[in-house]
């Protein structure tokens, strides 16, 4: 018997993670790489949230608090979740942990049981299923297309559905493709799971405020008011507000769930920094248009990137909806050279001095996930060293 558990040993490193210290490994080795393998905002944190983490500090807010939130804390995410989404909950049905990705693990370990099924739609962040996988459930991968804008429809849900169908995930919008969900296509989600009163659903609405040309926000218990008491809505200040540091996320959902998450989180971390927690009072009451400015920002940068990527030979993509990714296809460069797959073109592009994790950790292969959240003098300076790598191909 080995000293380390089986339950370590389900424990994998993510893609983006992998992606990240091979870039780190490099650098180290002296050589030049442009790291675009993670997931966050280059803006710092907006200075009326650090002065009021500070004040907090300052007045002895430096103890532990309640499990999964304080109660200014719960009100600041009730109200958001009413002024923003038009969703109705109480201090109960709110659940505060250290980041959006705590919560998700929350959910899964407090829900499954050992072969209950996840459905997926792919491509997705893949945490979804190595959190599954480490719950000891089934990551059911549901393919969509580029064609279909890489959202799910309701005949492949209807289809993918089983009696051991735990939860359905939904992500807009979406980490990695930048699909963004209407209300109307919720609606058509929402009629086939009214069909089926046992599936769940996550909505990981993180990416809410990161959202191009004028698109409205759908939020998935708003539009589908019928599956409202089986959702849990995830969201969180890493990405809205540059926080990704301060490890705060939160999520609103059905009072028995709720509870169970709190009991997962109390028997692992308790309660997340009480500093961030007052901080995040601050973000979630406080003004919203410097989030606004800097989604323009990275509009800016989708438009300057999506036609160079586009103009690199074997290599195609759609501009994003949302987020701050681009999901690049490049089964134009399977077959050229030594390249087998799309964990074959990361290692080339990372030869050519850019880290991007692989599509494969995505469900959706051959691609690569791009991620823009990075000042336009480095995307400038990828996208031509992409090319480059793509010439080299032949
Ligand atoms: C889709 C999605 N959900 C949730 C998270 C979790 O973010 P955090 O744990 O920083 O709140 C991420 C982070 O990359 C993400 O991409």
């Amino acid at each position: 018997m080995g000293f380390l558990s089986a339950r370590s040993e389900r424990a994998r490193l993510s893609a983006s993670a992998r992606a990240a210290q091979r870039a780190r490994e490099l650098r180290a080795a002296g050589k030049s790489i442009i790291d675009l393998s993670q997931g966050e905002p280059d803006f710092n944190t907006p200075d009326h949230v650090i002065e009021a983490a500070h004040r907090a500090m300052q007045s002895g807010q430096t103890h532990y608090t309640q499990v999964d939130g304080t109660p200014e804390l719960k009100a600041a995410i009730a109200a958001k979740f009413k002024r923003e989404n038009g969703i109705e909950c109480k201090p109960e049905n709110v659940s505060a942990g250290a980041g959006g990705k705590q919560i998700l693990f929350n959910a899964l370990m407090a829900t499954l049981d050992a072969g209950d099924e996840v459905l997926i739609p792919a491509p997705s962040w893949g945490a979804y299923a190595d959190i599954t996988h480490f719950a000891e459930g089934v990551p059911v991968w549901i393919a969509t297309s580029a064609q279909s804008g890489f959202k799910l429809g309701a005949r492949d849900l209807e289809q993918a559905i089983t009696p051991k169908t735990k939860w359905l995930m939904l992500n807009s919008p979406s980490n990695p493709s930048g699909a963004v969900y209407t209300g109307e296509e919720y609606r058509a989600l929402g009629a086939v799971l009214e069909r089926h009163p046992s599936v769940r659903v996550i909505s990981d609405e993180i990416y809410e405020h990161v959202l191009f040309d004028g698109r409205r926000f759908a939020c998935f218990a708003a539009s589908a008011p019928q599956i409202a008491e089986r959702t849990l809505t995830v969201n969180g200040c890493s990405k809205t507000f540059a926080m990704t540091g301060w490890r705060l996320g939160y999520a609103c959902g059905p009072v028995e769930l709720i509870r169970a998450m709190a009991r997962m989180q109390g028997q692992s971390s308790l309660n997340p920094s009480s500093v961030s927690q007052a901080a995040a009072v601050a973000a979630l009451n406080g003004p919203m248009d410097i989030v606004h400015r800097r989604c323009a920002e990275f509009q800016a940068r989708r438009d300057f990137i999506v036609p160079r990527l586009n103009a690199v030979p074997g290599l195609a993509c759609e501009a994003p909806h949302g987020a701050f990714y681009v999901y690049v296809s490049c089964a134009g460069w399977i077959g050229k050279g030594n390249i087998k797959n799309d964990a074959d073109v990361t290692a080339h592009l990372l030869e050519h001095g850019v880290a991007v994790p692989n599509g494969a950790g995505y469900g959706l292969a051959p691609y690569f996930r791009f991620s823009f959240a990075s000042p336009l003098a480095n995307l400038e300076e990828a996208c031509r060293r992409i090319d480059g790598a793509a010439r080299q191909l032949g």
